[in-house]
């Protein structure tokens, strides 16, 4: 299969950050990032793979700062490394400030796409070649990351808790008392009749 550079698929997507999209604070919304980032690395995944792709996993996800209303977000992504039918792609999100000119890195991210053959099953991917050293160094720390993923976890030795020695009476922690069997209820007063009153 021929391998394909990493520029020919490299994307980028701008939006404004709207107000529907706003925070109780007025800042953009991490979920319309999140939003945002699938949306500029699934072009890069699909634009390198020539067919469908789905996203597989989102590595976690940094916000560095906060997106105010009215400023331009700015996504860009590349493939970094293509391993069998899945890829990892990069994602950098960067506000700027149209006023100032200022831009600034505000999240980044790593996604995982399988590509999909038209019945549905992962199919293989061409490899991305990688030319510039930032992108070589993409690549191996792309490989880096998914053996350390895929690491067989070391197992955890179970420790006996301590016991609980709060000096404090919190009424949840007290020792919960056997309670107390109803008392049986007082024989009600007998309705009122003609003659008692
Ligand atoms: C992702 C999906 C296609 C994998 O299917 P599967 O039957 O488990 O496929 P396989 O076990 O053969 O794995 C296929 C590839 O996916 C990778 N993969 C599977 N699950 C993964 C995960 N959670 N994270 C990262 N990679 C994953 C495998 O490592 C393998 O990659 P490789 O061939 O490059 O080594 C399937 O789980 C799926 O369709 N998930 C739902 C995707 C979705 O709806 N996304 C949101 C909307 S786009």
């Amino acid at each position: 299969m021929e391998g394909r550079p990493v520029r020919e698929s490299a994307s980028e997507l701008s939006e404004f950050a709207l107000p529907i999209y706003a925070n109780t604070l007025g800042n953009l919304l991490g979920g319309r990032i999140m939003h945002l980032v699938d949306l500029a690395a699934a072009t890069a995944a699909m634009r390198h793979a020539r067919c469908p792709v789905v996203t597989a996993s989102v590595d976690h996800m940094t916000f560095l700062h906060p997106i105010r209303i009215g400023q331009l977000v700015i996504v860009k992504a590349s493939v970094n490394r293509v391993f069998r039918t899945s890829m990892e792609v990069g994602a950098k999100v960067f506000v700027e400030d149209l006023e100032t000119g200022v831009v600034r890195h505000t999240n980044s991210s790593y996604l995982t796409f399988v590509a999909l053959s038209p019945d549905g099953k992962p199919r293989e991917i061409p490899p991305v070649i990688p030319e510039t050293e930032t992108e070589k160094r993409r690549w191996h720390e792309a490989g880096e990351r998914r053996r350390v993923e895929r690491r067989p976890a070391e197992p955890v030795p179970y420790v006996e808790p301590e016991p609980h020695r709060c000096s404090l009476r919190c009424p949840s922690l007290a020792p919960v008392r056997p309670s107390r069997p109803p008392r049986s209820a007082p024989p009600l007063d007998p309705p009122p009749t003609a003659g008692s009153l």
